[in-house]
């Protein structure tokens, strides 16, 4: 069968990231049979400059027609950041109301990280995605007065938390069974204690699943403490921001971290993403790391059916990062994006 896959690339170090997946997307699906047939769209920061938007205001109705899009990142060091990152991808995850992000961080054979050897990783970030204390909610007020205030409200819903709550409990059903739920919900009394009475009521449906409830600051220092301990981690937006970038530097680096934007009820396209930012500090040069985004097509060929060809991904790129010769300069290596992306194409 042929999947259709609408493709951003985006900014910075989201071209070169998309480019070297796509081929590797492309040999792993003709391996199971199948064809992938994509539709690239040019939004981002060159869009916002030609016409003051980053995405075009029908671009949701683009994206409806197909069942997964790969996106690279936004972000310019010419344009508010917030210009970008709301005019896209937040814009994106809530007019497809995109509830859960999925974020799986894991160490591989051939990779060293900061943490001590044996330890290693391997655990998902299950994010609430469309709200919390980025809903959006607030406004400046005074500008420019000394009594100038910026004011952003978190909102929490019922709905919200439960979609990503019932998410977090199937998945950890798939893995070891635990689920930790990260708050702060000594300090911050309304929105956060929703959640632990939330996340209480649902975990009463999954019996067989343990859970537990953790403040994000002890969280911080547990993940790196001991990483190995902890399977699936639910987390409001905010939190799960922050703590997917500390898990992804412990798997290896920003450029080891894939992530899966779903609606699990109902049948929207699913977006899938590196979780690293454009990187204009090394943007253009040709050395970024493309497996973030690799791994994130490994996500979206899963996602679309083609489980055979998502674990033919996987393997090529566990294949190419056991090889030093390989690794792109974040790793530590000399090899180029381009190199890289050859190995993994060849070992597919
Ligand atoms: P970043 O993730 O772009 O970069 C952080 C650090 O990680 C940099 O040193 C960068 O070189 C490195 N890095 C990131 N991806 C890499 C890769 N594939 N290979 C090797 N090294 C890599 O985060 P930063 O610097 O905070 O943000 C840069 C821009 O990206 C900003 O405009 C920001 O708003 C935007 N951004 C966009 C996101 C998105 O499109 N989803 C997510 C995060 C940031
Ligand atoms: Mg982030």
């Amino acid at each position: 069968h042929t999947v259709r896959v609408a493709v951003i690339p985006g900014d910075g170090v989201g071209p070169e990231v998309v480019s070297a997946t796509l081929p590797v997307l492309r040999a792993a699906a003709h391996r199971a049979g199948a064809e992938v047939d994509t539709v690239e769209l040019d939004w981002g920061g060159e869009h916002y400059l030609r016409t003051g938007r980053a995405m075009p205001p029908d671009a949701v109705d683009v994206l409806r027609g197909f069942p997964a899009v790969l996106f690279g990142a936004v972000g310019r060091p010419d344009i508010p950041d917030h210009e970008l990152i709301w005019g896209l991808i937040i814009g994106l995850r809530q007019a497809l109301d995109l509830a859960v992000n999925v974020r799986p961080v894991r160490s591989w054979p051939g990779v060293r990280t900061v943490l001590r050897e044996p330890d290693g990783i391997d655990l998902v970030i299950v994010r609430e995605n469309t709200e919390g204390e980025y809903a959006g909610v607030g406004g400046r007020l005074h500008p420019g007065s000394p009594r100038e205030l910026g004011v952003e409200v978190a909102v929490h819903s019922r709905a919200a938390i439960e979609r990503a709550t019932r998410y977090a409990f199937v998945l950890a059903r798939s893995r070891r069974g635990r689920v930790s739920l990260v708050t702060k919900s000594n300090a911050m009394r309304y929105g956060y204690t929703l959640w632990d009475a939330v996340c209480a009521e649902v975990a009463r449906e999954y019996p067989d699943v343990e859970w537990e409830s953790v403040l994000v600051d002890a969280m911080a220092a547990r993940l790196v403490q001991r990483p190995r301990d902890l399977d699936v981690l639910l987390c409001g937006n905010l939190f799960g921001d922050i703590l997917s970038d500390l898990a992804a530097v412990l798997g290896g680096g920003m450029g080891m971290a894939p992530s899966a934007n779903l609606r699990p009820d109902a049948d929207v396209p699913a977006l899938f993403e590196p979780v690293h930012g454009s990187a204009p500090d090394i943007a253009g040069l040709g050395i970024a790391n493309p497996v973030a985004c690799m791994l994130s097509g490994a996500m979206l060929l899963d996602h679309v059916g083609l489980p055979e060809a998502a674990t033919a991904v996987r393997d090529a790129v566990a294949h190419a990062l056991r090889d030093p010769s390989l690794h792109p300069a974040d790793l530590g290596g000399t090899a180029t994006t381009e190199r890289f992306a050859a190995a993994v194409v060849a070992a597919v």
